[in-house]
């Protein structure tokens, strides 16, 4: 069955923002994941790999309003 919810994460490979998104597949084993970051000097995919296939990762710019519609309204 399909999840009833996808939650958006940006940031989701930094330090606060990796702790969230453990906390919400910990808290929510039913949503999807989408995490969008840029990867900047102060975010890592190592963050993220204890979380394994639980999340999709789209490496893009917040600021960017085209990325950010189709992270939003992807199916
Ligand atoms: N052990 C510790 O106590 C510890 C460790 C790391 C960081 N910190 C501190 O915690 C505070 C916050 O850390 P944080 O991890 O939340 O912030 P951060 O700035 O470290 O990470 C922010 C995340 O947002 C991403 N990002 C930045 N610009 C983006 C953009 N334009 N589009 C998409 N993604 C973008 C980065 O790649 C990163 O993954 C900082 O002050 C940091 O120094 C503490």
């Amino acid at each position: 069955m399909e999840s009833p919810v996808t939650i958006l994460i940006t940031g989701g490979a930094g330090f606060i923002g990796s702790q969230y998104v453990r906390m919400i597949a910990e808290d929510h084993p039913d949503w999807s994941i989408r995490v969008l970051d840029w990867l900047t000097y102060s975010g890592t995919m190592t963050n993220l790999a204890s979380l394994g296939g639980r999340l999709s990762f789209i490496r893009g710019d917040v600021a960017d309003p085209a990325v950010v519609d189709d992270v939003t309204y992807r199916q």
